[in-house]
């Protein structure tokens, strides 16, 4: 079967600085890929440069089979990766409503799901957002804020969700009800990609996981056997 997404010999960076010094990927659909690596690894470029994010970067990516060279983010999201992007970015003086209502503008070219029901669809996975939509998104707790930023890609049904550490800033109960959410999106079909650096709870939910060093891969494997490789345990896993 081919891959949902794939990335060759991918290359990307700021300004004169490289970060990303030949990146393989194999996404195939369906999947929950964990990337991990310390802090300044380059999983957020690695992120950035699959949404088209990145100026500059060269090698490949291909979703669905189709080559995105050239495609700007817009065209990629409309072909359906989603993100939730580091930080957030939600408009804090708008409610929640408002705020989901802009994941379904990304995607009117493509023929958007009628309004009301790509809400009760995103209300369905995140109950806890339908208490909460008349309030600005300014108003929401750091784990309101984080499922809002969940529901606005996902109101534009992508089939790739790609989350760049949806559990930064978040109190442990929180990260352990963010990662449950993840879980249930990826048993109702959505293929996953989580960059995170709480690797063992990464780990516990992927099929399979990559790791980055100073932008390279290091190690590639089975979710099982990276939790079990003591090279990882002593450097990501505390031991
Ligand atoms: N806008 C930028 N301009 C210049 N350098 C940048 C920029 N963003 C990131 N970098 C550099 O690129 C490298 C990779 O950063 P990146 O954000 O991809 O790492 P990361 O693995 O996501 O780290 P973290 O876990 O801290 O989020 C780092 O050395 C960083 O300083
Ligand atoms: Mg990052």
């Amino acid at each position: 079967m081919t891959p949902l997404l794939t990335v060759r010999t991918l290359h990307a960076g700021y300004g004169k600085i490289t970060v990303l010094h030949g990146v393989d990927l194999d996404v195939k659909a369906g999947e929950f890929v964990a990337i991990l690596g310390a802090n300044g690894a380059g999983k957020s470029t690695l992120l950035k440069a699959i949404l088209g994010m990145m100026p500059g970067a060269s090698g490949q990516v291909s979703f669905a089979g189709r080559d995105l060279a050239g495609l700007a983010t817009p065209r990629r999201v409309r072909l359906g990766i989603g993100a939730i992007p580091e930080g957030r970015q939600l408009f804090g003086e708008m409610t929640v409503l408002e705020n989901l209502a802009l994941g379904l503008y990304v995607r009117r070219s493509f023929g958007p799901p009628p309004r009301a029901g790509a809400m009760a669809h995103v209300f369905e996975l995140l109950p806890r957002l339908a208490e909460r939509k008349h309030q600005t998104a300014a108003s929401l707790s750091g784990g309101e804020a984080q499922m809002l930023a969940i529901g606005r890609a996902l109101i534009a049904r992508p089939r790739l969700l790609l989350c760049d550490e949806p559990s930064l800033g978040l109190a442990p109960l929180r990260v352990a009800e963010m990662f449950q959410t993840l879980d249930r999106l990826r048993r109702s079909g959505v293929t996953v990609v989580l960059a995170d650096q709480n690797a063992k709870a990464a780990l516990r939910l992927a099929d399979r996981a990559y790791v980055m060093e100073t932008g390279r891969i290091v190690a590639a494997g089975t979710a099982g056997a990276l939790a079990d490789d003591p090279r990882l345990r002593e450097s990501y896993l505390g031991g």
